[in-house]
């Protein structure tokens, strides 16, 4: 009986104060519906339902049945879900007596998941595992004390050999391994339905760069019955990532790492024009984007009414999942204008919350995350290449395996604001907001006023 709960301690004053700020801002970013009970006391009892939290695979939170995987995640859209059953499968195939309580919180970049996990956590009932973003998502969870040092019991020699140091690093924030990566999305991509652009007369390698990009889309318009750039507006981390690709595409990679460390009025033009050229974008929009998720926009490309997407390469594994919608004869993509050479990288891993309601089979769960056999299931159809360097790139295909050469030949690896790599949670919870009000207003001022507040304490 080994995979008793965990006997870690309890949720500590210092813990709760860190978080419950946190889980408090963030559930004001997400709007999530059913959240308001951000900063109720840790022990107000059970608490699995707020921010939009779907539990229709049964309840196994409290530790009762010992040693099932609860595993929350966001993967539900394109072949995201796909991607994770492949995953598990694996892991089930390797340890046929592991239970798994596959649970999601639906919405992408996280945007419900994190009020859910921050409020479990609080509350001393957190799942097995959660999905997060290495890097500084992960600081809010390590200053607080919620995870396990996995340094020995996950990160073998095998692991630190194989993984890319770029994402060893981000995975030990505090200086131990508390994560263990599954993969490597790129975030500046332009994708594109290859007849929508002929028919439009637009070239997409001569797009120069982000303003540019704006005379592409009005070419769509004018020639075409098609949706110039498909997007959602509905939660903001798509307008984020795109803003902050257009901020790189035309001031390169110091204007932006000076931009993440909160020097924004030094460089008011700069941000002020990125701002603009999202605005001018905006108006090639669908209709629908404040009403649909990520995938709905990409569906009009692959049903070719729209021309072009700006989205990290999982709407690759969307594509990858649809049927006759083949690479470079049907889609293909460029760098983002004015990108080229860059990688913008966004990677995404699991972790092992103290107070463990499986500790056993968690264990299990992210050695197995860690090994080629996982990275090879999963990442193929996920869209993202493993931070493993000794995975065969026979199963990924001529688009992943174009992206595997881009990443080794690229210049540099920008990390995300908009997926949570490169600016701290409050920041970005704060940027999060500037950009759900942008969506819709389009008032540059008050978006520009938004970011110089963002990196106030
Ligand atoms: C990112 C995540 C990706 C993908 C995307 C869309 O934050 O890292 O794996 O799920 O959101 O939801």
């Amino acid at each position: 009986m080994k995979d008793n709960h965990d006997a870690d301690d309890g949720v500590s004053r210092r813990t709760y104060i860190k978080l419950s700020g946190i889980a408090g801002a963030t559930g004001i970013v997400a709007g999530c519906a059913g959240g308001g009970n951000e900063g109720s006391s840790p022990t107000e009892g059970e608490n699995t339902q707020g921010g939009g939290e779907q539990t229709t695979e049964g309840e196994n939170t409290q530790g009762g049945s010992g040693n099932a995987l609860e595993i929350v995640h966001w993967w539900t859209a394109g072949g995201e879900q796909d991607a994770l059953n492949a995953l598990l499968e694996g892991f089930k195939e390797k340890h046929p007596d592991a239970q798994v309580n596959n649970n999601p919180a639906p919405g992408g970049a996280g945007s419900a998941l994190d009020t859910v996990i921050k409020n479990r956590v609080l509350n001393q009932n957190p799942p097995s595992t959660f999905q997060i973003w290495p890097g500084k998502a992960l600081t809010e969870y390590v200053d607080g004390d919620v995870l396990r040092d996995i340094s020995d019991s996950v990160w073998n020699d095998d692991m630190r050999n194989a993984y890319r140091q770029g994402v060893q690093d981000l995975s030990k924030p505090g200086g131990n391994f508390v994560a263990v990566p599954i993969n490597i999305h790129r975030l500046n991509n332009l994708f594109y339905n290859v007849s929508v652009l002929e028919e439009a007369g637009v070239d997409p390698s001569s797009i120069s760069d982000p303003g540019a990009f704006t005379d592409a889309l009005k070419k769509v318009s004018e020639n075409t019955d098609a949706v110039p750039l498909a997007h959602q507006t509905q939660s903001p981390w798509s307008s984020v990532q795109l803003w902050e690709n257009i901020f790189l595409g035309y001031n390169g990679l110091d204007a932006y790492t000076s931009f993440t460390e909160g020097n924004v009025s030094k460089q008011e033009d700069a941000v002020r024009e990125s701002l603009q050229t999202l605005k001018d974008y905006s108006q090639y929009f669908n209709e629908d984007a404040g009403s649909i998720a990520w995938d709905q926009a990409n569906g009009k490309v692959v049903n070719g009414n729209a021309a072009f997407i700006h989205q990290g390469d999982w709407a690759a594994g969307q594509y990858q999942s649809a049927d006759g919608f083949e690479y470079d004869s049907d889609w293909s993509m460029v760098p983002f204008p004015g990108t080229e050479g860059m990688y913008s990288v966004v990677t995404d891993s699991f972790v092992f919350p103290k107070n463990n309601p499986s500790p056993e089979t968690t264990k299990k769960f992210l050695q197995y995350c860690g090994t080629v056999d996982a990275q090879k299931r999963f990442n193929p159809i996920k869209g993202s290449i493993p931070p493993r360097t000794d995975v065969p790139t026979d199963p990924f295909g001529p688009f992943l395996q174009s992206q595997i050469e881009a990443f080794k030949n690229s210049e540099s690896q920008p990390p995300t604001i908009a997926h949570g790599t490169a600016v701290t949670p409050e920041v970005h919870g704060n940027i999060d907001e500037v950009f759900a009000s942008f969506n819709g207003q389009w008032n540059v001022d008050s978006a520009y006023n938004g970011l110089v507040n963002a990196f106030s304490e």
